[in-house]
């Protein structure tokens, strides 16, 4: 028998059965409920438990702590409820109410952006609202579904994603390798918490590893777009492992130019020439420079972090060691099929 969850932040309650989560309830019933990596790993969907009982499947103690377990706070990514319950968003007021939209789409623009990146511009049949940092699910005719974050700002009913190609098989290698202009292209967003917080004008720290720049891209354009030159200091890390893996370089300089808060460090890890940029692994750098940073200079700051899930755990340890408050970090992981099956065992 199912148990009726009342998810009092959107004023909504779902049926939810002992072996099914919260979360893949409340995305069944097209609820906007904010999740990242669905497995209990990143924290994204953390709730208070109001009322009822819930057990949890395994998760990270990283996502979420004994101490926040000891007050009630839970994972709806993990939790299968065992009584009725009541659930609310932590930070909701943070939370976003872009309407959830299904749209199918066409493939309008096709170009490589490095030797394994594509960028991959949609058109939709209406616009897509959403705050920069968000992802959207997409899909092609006959191929699962996979998480993409919107490498631009929303501005119109065109969106744009970054993809780099994994392995030989699988959604990437088929639109590196395959996909044309024409495409259809189902879309299915928007998604995800680690969205630019607007309304605050406190230091931001940046993180990208590879294609995860193009989240924190769609984020600097945003908050440009909205601050001018006005706009708060922002340090961003981009680390790639070979100069070929560098892209976006003019356009993040061009922002360097009118914007002389910002300050950007491309850090390659596996350098293939003599270079002048940094080199190493990039949350190497990211640990010499919080020695100088400091906790004051983290003192009202936001943290976005985005890439493959390594980097980012070990970004985000990094950040709470210098005394940040873990929950001013906003992390997008692009956890893969594996990674996620992993995370489950
Ligand atoms: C919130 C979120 C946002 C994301 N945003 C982006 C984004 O903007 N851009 C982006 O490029 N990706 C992003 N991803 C990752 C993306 O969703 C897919 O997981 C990724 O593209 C791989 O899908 P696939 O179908 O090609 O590969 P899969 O079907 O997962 O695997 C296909 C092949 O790749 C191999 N493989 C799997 N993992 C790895 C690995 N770590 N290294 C090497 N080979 C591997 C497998 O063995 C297999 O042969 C995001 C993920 C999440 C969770
Ligand atoms: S911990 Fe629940 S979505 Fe990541």
């Amino acid at each position: 028998m199912g148990h009726k969850i009342n998810l009092v932040s959107f004023d909504e309650s779902i049926e939810v059965e002992q072996d099914e989560t919260i979360l893949e309830i409340a995305l069944e019933e097209n609820i906007s409920f904010p999740f990242g990596c669905a497995s209990g790993n990143c924290g994204a969907c953390k709730s208070k438990l109001i009322l009822g009982e819930v057990e949890m499947r395994s998760y990270s103690t990283f996502a979420l702590t004994d101490d926040e377990k000891s007050r009630g706070i839970i994972l709806p990514c993990r939790a299968e409820p065992r009584s009725n319950c009541s659930v609310a968003i932590m930070n909701f007021d943070d939370a976003l109410s872009h309407p959830l939209k299904h749209l199918q789409g066409e493939v309008v623009a096709v170009e490589k952006l490095t030797h394994d990146i594509a960028g991959v511009r949609v058109k939709l049949p209406e616009p897509l609202e959403y705050t920069s940092g968000q992802f959207a699910n997409i899909a092609f005719p006959g191929l699962p579904a996979r998480e993409y974050s919107f490498a631009t700002p929303s501005i119109s009913n065109e969106i744009e994603f970054h993809i780099r190609r994994m392995g030989d098989k699988g959604v990437s290698a088929f639109v590196f390798d395959e996909m044309n202009v024409g495409e259809p292209i189902s879309v299915h967003g928007p998604l995800g918490f680690a969205f630019l917080r607007k309304e605050e004008t406190g230091p931001i720290y940046a993180v990208a590893g590879g294609s995860g720049i193009a989240p924190i891209r769609a984020i600097l354009a945003e908050a440009a777009q909205k601050e001018g030159a006005n706009l708060r200091p922002v340090r961003l890390w981009f680390g790639v492992k070979t100069e070929d893996d560098v892209y976006l370089e003019k356009e993040l300089q061009n922002l360097q130019r009118e914007w002389p808060n910002f300050k950007l460090d491309i850090v390659l890890s596996e350098p293939n020439k003599s270079t002048s940029r940094r080199k190493g692994l990039v949350t190497e750098a990211i640990e010499s420079d919080l020695l100088d940073i400091g906790s004051a200079g983290l003192d009202g700051a936001r943290v976005y972090i985005a890439g493959p899930p390594p980097m980012v755990e070990s970004s985000r340890a990094l950040f709470v060691d210098a005394g940040m408050d873990a929950s001013r970090i906003h992390a997008d992981a692009f956890y893969t099929q594996e990674d996620k099956a992993s995370l489950n065992s």
